[in-house]
């Protein structure tokens, strides 16, 4: 891309020195544009059943740019090696891929150190982790674990099976009507047993964003450790996790532009001393005897066996990609596409939004009076636009609607208000074939 182009995509023009910044500022920072980074995305411009496809299922997943699909087929193409072993040329070099990698995800969450970052599979596997190694040891009869209703599936059951092993408690938090977390009720379920809280820093059923700030700073007082689920907000806003003073921070690459089967925790340097191991093998020891073994030191004590090194390439690969742009233009644009969805989708007859908290990403969760969920889904694939329909792995905040099933449109930064209106005009025909 030419500076021009890159400044038309709403990234920040690179090389240009301090100096030549005029102040003040006279123009503008560059509006973000959707169009130029969209380019990015081969499978953005294949049909789906003769139509052009309408990616809006970005909460479950996001489409791969092509230098994260390049920085892949790269590393397998010329730089196939472990890591962390064999003293040759291409170990060395994947080793520093890999290491650049933690580098790369401790500045993107704002760590004080690549130390703090371990890798593992997505949010599942990470929430599992502290589950099972902080969890196990610091849990025990009598603690509380403070669960909030909205909390994706992977934020509740493994709480549940580690309270089950300590005879702690799983505690929900409830939500207001609006679906909001209620927190009135969170700061009198707080007290001295509360070990743990956990939070969704963005619903993947409401988008709602919560203050998680405040939250933890209570859950503090009370000296309870705070575990942040940040699988969905990744994408769409910056994150800061020393700001936000978590203990724990967990998120999946692939819902960051990046390939599955990648993700990072997160957690405080003390936190993680505290930490046991929680699955044996290479990578994570320093020596082994049948009389005695001892661990590496953090991060790879929780890292054992061959890691997902080609992942962790297209994970820097997506990092790099991402923060080539301004994320707050980012952010800017996705909240007016937002809005934007918000009015259109209000003009469909018998639809209904969930959820209406002011604070929130742009995932649009709905009901069409007269028609399920997945026979939504299946009328808008015939038209080449692919939304979830189901329960979302959120059961518990259905529930909180009366319901057990709903559409989901999840919206990412190369969404566009034509393929908003694409949407909705699908959906205007299905009321009107159905009338
Ligand atoms: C809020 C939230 N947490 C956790 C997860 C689990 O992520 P993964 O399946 O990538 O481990 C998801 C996935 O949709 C999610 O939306």
């Amino acid at each position: 891309m030419t500076t021009p182009d890159l400044e038309r995509a709403g990234r920040p023009s690179a090389g240009r020195s301090p100096t030549a910044v005029p102040f003040p500022r006279l123009t503008p920072p560059p509006a973000f544009s959707p169009e130029l980074a969209r380019q990015d995305f081969p499978i953005l411009h294949r049909t789906v059943n003769g139509k052009p496809l309408v990616w809006l299922d970005n909460g479950a997943t996001t489409q791969k740019p092509r230098q994260v699909i390049e920085a892949v087929a790269g590393f397998y193409g010329a730089g196939n090696s472990n890591i962390h072993r064999g003293a040759h040329t291409m170990a060395r070099e994947a080793t520093e891929a890999y290491e650049a990698g933690r580098a790369a995800v401790a500045r993107f969450l704002g760590a004080a150190s690549p130390d703090e970052i371990v890798f593992v599979r997505g949010t599942t596997e990470a929430i599992n982790l502290v589950a099972q190694s902080w969890g196990r040891s610091h849990l025990g009869p009598g603690d509380d674990i403070l669960v909030p209703v909205l909390e994706h599936h992977s934020n509740i059951v493994p709480w549940q099976l580690v309270a089950k092993e300590t005879r702690a408690r799983v505690v929900p938090v409830p939500l207001r009507p609006d679906g909001q977390i209620d927190f009135g009720a969170y700061a009198d379920l707080l007290s001295m047993r509360t070990q743990l809280v956990v939070i969704s820093q963005a619903s993947n059923v409401l988008g709602s964003v919560p203050p998680v700030k405040e939250m933890t700073a209570l859950a503090h007082r009370y000296g309870a450790k705070v575990l942040v689920d940040g699988a969905q907000a990744v994408a769409h806003f910056p994150v800061d996790v020393q700001d936000l003073d978590a203990d724990f921070y967990a998120f999946s690459g692939h819902k960051l532009f990046a390939p599955t089967g990648i993700g990072a925790l997160y957690a405080k340097p003390e936190v993680l001393e505290s930490m046991a191991p929680w699955q044996g093998g290479g990578n994570m020891i320093e020596s082994v005897g049948f009389d005695r073994t001892t661990y590496a030191p953090m991060p790879h004590r929780l890292e054992a066996g061959t890691g997902h090194i080609s992942g962790v390439v297209g994970l820097l690969a997506a990092l790099n990609w991402l923060t080539s742009f301004d994320r707050d233009a980012i952010a800017a644009y996705e909240n007016g596409l937002l809005a934007y969805a918000q009015q259109a989708l209000a003009t469909v007859p018998g639809l209904e939004l969930l959820g209406s908290a002011p604070d929130r990403i742009a995932v649009l969760t709905f009901t069409l009076a007269g028609h399920d969920p997945a026979g939504i889904a299946d009328w808008l694939d015939r038209d080449g636009i692919a939304i979830r329909a189901g329960h979302h792995c959120a059961q518990p905040a259905l529930a909180h609607y009366g319901l057990d099933s709903a559409a989901r449109a999840s919206l990412a930064l190369y969404n566009t208000s034509e393929e908003v209106d694409q949407l909705v005009a699908s959906l205007g025909r299905l009321v009107q074939t159905a009338a």
